[in-house]
């Protein structure tokens, strides 16, 4: 069969032909239907984040799948079911726990692999295998969305956690700043509708495609070129909730100072290291003298999988039309991996049946 896959030194996907793989017990064997590309997928091209799996030379790329059932192998699966793979994996007993719990998404990221991201290959193939307990089932009219299930489950946890963070006391947030428009920072914005007021960051002049996105979705866009993260409480209002999807070191620092006291900012971004300066007792102070909080939040395990499933079917479609910039078969791969201003969210189709 045909993958997608990084080789050791190359700097640029190739399609490689590779096995079809044939399900262990208790695996189940899934015929892929599309695979999205996100951020973290061009930092692993570029080396910055995730490894090869041991003892091979290349990795399969792929971790926001959706497929249908070929051979449920005993399973509680039937053939032609539409699933979505999680993405994390035991790659031996050290996380034990955390996956028995079905919080593999809080372990520490060297007791795990990552499918298509670290250690062990992805999606992005025609066919893969996974266990039963790690493949979500989603109703069969979502399937062409269905690569959106992993990302906006990133959020879910997100949310999650940073809200878990305000609990403590009576939170009422009325505004939200999403810093990112990638797919991630605008499928993000999406979510926040239940927000007052919504504003979201990016780096880009008129006429641009994201910027349309934000300003559909009754959001405020802020340039980061005039107006710095942190000055955003002058120019705008300060933000109860931050969302950082840039992998822009600078904004987990300059977040604090964009919040509200007794907000709380989530952090996203895999940056690679970077060097600045910083007045740390400035930011100390006013963590602890207004009450704010910064997450740091990875992964999604399988109930933000299943809270995404809800929250995908009740986006409005118009999103997916302005978001979903390109669908391309396996014969125009490349295409998918381009990273230009019409771009925003692309995704491989490996079914054209
Ligand atoms: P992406 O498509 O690369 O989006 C990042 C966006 O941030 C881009 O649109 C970029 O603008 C914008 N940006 C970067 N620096 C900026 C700045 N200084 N000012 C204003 N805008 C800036 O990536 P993504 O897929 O949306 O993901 C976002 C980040 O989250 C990545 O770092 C990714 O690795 C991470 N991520 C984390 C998790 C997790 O579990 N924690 C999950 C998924 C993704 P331009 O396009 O104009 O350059
Ligand atoms: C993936 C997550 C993964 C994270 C860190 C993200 O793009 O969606 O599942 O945990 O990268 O590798
Ligand atoms: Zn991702």
């Amino acid at each position: 069969m045909q993958a997608v896959a990084i080789r050791r030194g190359s700097s640029s996907p190739a399609v490689i032909e590779t096995p079809r793989p044939e399900p262990d017990a208790g695996e189940v064997l899934v015929r892929t239907l599309r695979v999205g590309v996100d951020g973290t997928d061009h930092e692993v091209i570029a080396g910055g984040h995730g490894g090869f799996p041991e003892d091979d030379d290349h990795l399969v790329l792929g971790h926001e799948a959706v497929g249908v059932v070929e051979d449920p192998n005993g399973t509680s699966f039937s053939e032609g079911d539409v699933v979505v793979p999680t993405v994390r994996r035991p790659p031996n007993g050290d996380a034990k726990g955390y996956f028995e719990r079905g919080e593999p998404d809080m372990a520490p990221p060297n007791l795990v692999h990552e499918r298509g991201i670290t250690g062990a290959h992805g999606f992005m193939a025609e066919y893969f295998t996974s266990p039963a307990e790690f493949l979500v089932k989603i109703p069969p009219e979502l399937a062409d969305l269905g690569f959106l299930v992993e990302p906006i489950s990133i959020s879910e946890k997100a949310f999650e956690h940073a809200f878990a963070a305000r609990s403590a006391f009576d939170w009422d947030p009325e505004t939200a700043l999403v810093l990112g428009n990638g797919s991630l920072g605008l499928l993000t914005l999406a979510m926040c509708a239940n927000f007052e007021r919504t504003f979201c960051l990016g780096r880009r002049d008129r006429p641009d495609p994201t910027i349309d996105v934000i300003e559909e979705l009754g959001a405020t866009y802020v340039d980061s070129r005039e107006t710095p993260v942190d000055e955003i409480p002058d120019v705008h209002e300060p933000m109860d909730f931050v969302y950082e999807a840039t992998g822009y070191a600078r904004h987990a620092c300059q977040a604090i100072e964009a919040l509200a006291p007794n907000g709380v900012a989530a952090l996203l971004g895999v940056p690679e290291p970077w060097e600045f300066e910083i007045d740390g007792g400035t930011l100390h102070k006013d963590l602890v003298m207004n009450n704010k909080a910064l997450v740091g939040s990875v992964n999604s395990n399988r109930r933000h999988f299943e809270a995404a499933v809800d929250t995908l079917s009740s986006l409005p479609e118009w999103l997916f039309d302005d978001l979903v910039t390109g669908i391309y078969s396996l014969s125009e791969f490349e295409r998918a991996f381009q990273d230009d201003e019409t771009t925003i969210k692309t995704a491989i189709q490996f079914d054209n049946r």
